[in-house]
């Protein structure tokens, strides 16, 4: 009789340990964690470049000529890719040969030969997204690390990439003659919300200085594409709640600096890889406009405790806009 009961209590207890384990592991941020923290005493480095894949044409390769020499400069740690990695349509398999034509033999300099750090954007959702994501390309090329939404831990400052694709209503609904691989994406909804949650909880657990948001698509942008409504409504209220610093995307083809008055966040446009809208450009507030820059180029950060040195290059390297990120007045003063 004794040895029932607490051999029922046993099982009782092994019971409770099980469905506490089954509640924690499920309430922890599920999304995949990347460590590249920066070298010892030293600044992390990096580039940030959008949409670029086109075999080197529309400047690509000027971009990835200045690229490596800013690389080099800075002694970069990593390369953070803001999507739309291959036009036009993505890749169409892990042998699809525009792997090399637009990345591999594009950005060919020393200093690039470091981690790249992709998300996807709408048009890599055009083609074999499996493709992008599988580990045959990183045996290709060790540098390449695509994932749809993943963290990068740099110590000092996390970087948080969300797939944003899937939150644009209209490929949804009226994609025209375009092809969308959402294999892994469906059903939306549940995929979205999933990925929100995930987002807000790693947010809010984060313990970094710097907290940066990247994705593909534009949340304010004066550019061709500008405000996407759907990252707004859905995304925007986790950044502000979650003291996001930055957001940082490509998608619209031009170098730009926003910074939003009612939150304080900097929106920033890195999507001049390759192809650019010149001319198309629509009015905005002034007073939260720092920089529209039309033509191609990139951007590059150099991020401390307490500083983060933003830069924007053309083509040519020259210096098209820089401003510098504070968390000095967050210190309490010492005694
Ligand atoms: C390449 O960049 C230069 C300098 O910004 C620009 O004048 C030229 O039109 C660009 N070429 C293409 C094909 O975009």
């Amino acid at each position: 009789m004794v040895s029932s009961i607490s051999q029922r209590m046993v099982l009782r207890v092994v019971l409770v340990a099980v469905v506490l384990c089954l509640l924690v592991t499920s309430s922890i941020a599920e999304l995949p964690r990347f460590k590249h923290p920066p070298k010892p005493q030293q600044s992390l480095n990096l580039l940030v470049v959008g949409d670029w894949g086109r075999k080197g044409t529309h400047n690509q390769s000027l971009v990835a000529n200045q690229m490596g020499i800013v690389g080099k400069k800075l002694d970069i740690d990593f390369v953070i890719s803001t999507g739309d990695n291959f036009y036009e349509d993505g890749l169409k398999g892990d042998d699809d040969p525009a792997f090399y034509e637009s990345f591999v033999d594009i950005y060919t300099a020393p200093s690039l030969q470091k981690k790249w750090y992709n998300v996807l954007g709408n048009h890599d959702y055009r083609g074999d997204v499996q493709a992008q994501l599988s580990p045959v390309l990183n045996l290709k090329d060790s540098r390449w690390l695509c994932l749809r939404s993943f963290i990068l831990d740099g110590e000092i400052v996390e970087f948080f990439f969300v797939d944003t694709t899937p939150f644009v209503d209209e490929y949804f609904t009226d994609p025209g003659e375009h092809d969308y691989d959402w294999e892994g994406v469906f059903p939306r909804l549940p995929y979205l919300s999933e990925l929100l949650k995930d987002v807000n909880s790693a947010l809010a657990q984060s313990k970094a200085k710097w907290k940066m948001v990247v994705g593909h698509h534009t949340i304010n942008s004066a550019g061709h594409h500008g405000n996407i409504e759907e990252l707004k409504h859905q995304l925007v209220p986790i950044l502000e709640a979650n003291n996001v610093d930055a957001y940082i995307n490509g998608h619209d083809h031009c170098l730009q600096h926003i910074i939003e008055k009612k939150s304080g966040i900097h929106f920033i446009t890195s999507g001049g890889g390759s192809k650019a809208w010149t001319g198309d450009v629509k009015p905005w507030n002034l007073e939260e406009m720092k920089l529209y820059y039309d033509g191609q180029g990139f951007m590059s950060m150099q991020i401390t405790e307490n500083n983060a040195d933003i830069i924007f290059y053309d083509v040519f390297g020259n210096t098209l806009h820089s401003w510098s990120l504070s968390k000095d007045h967050n210190v309490v003063a010492s005694i």
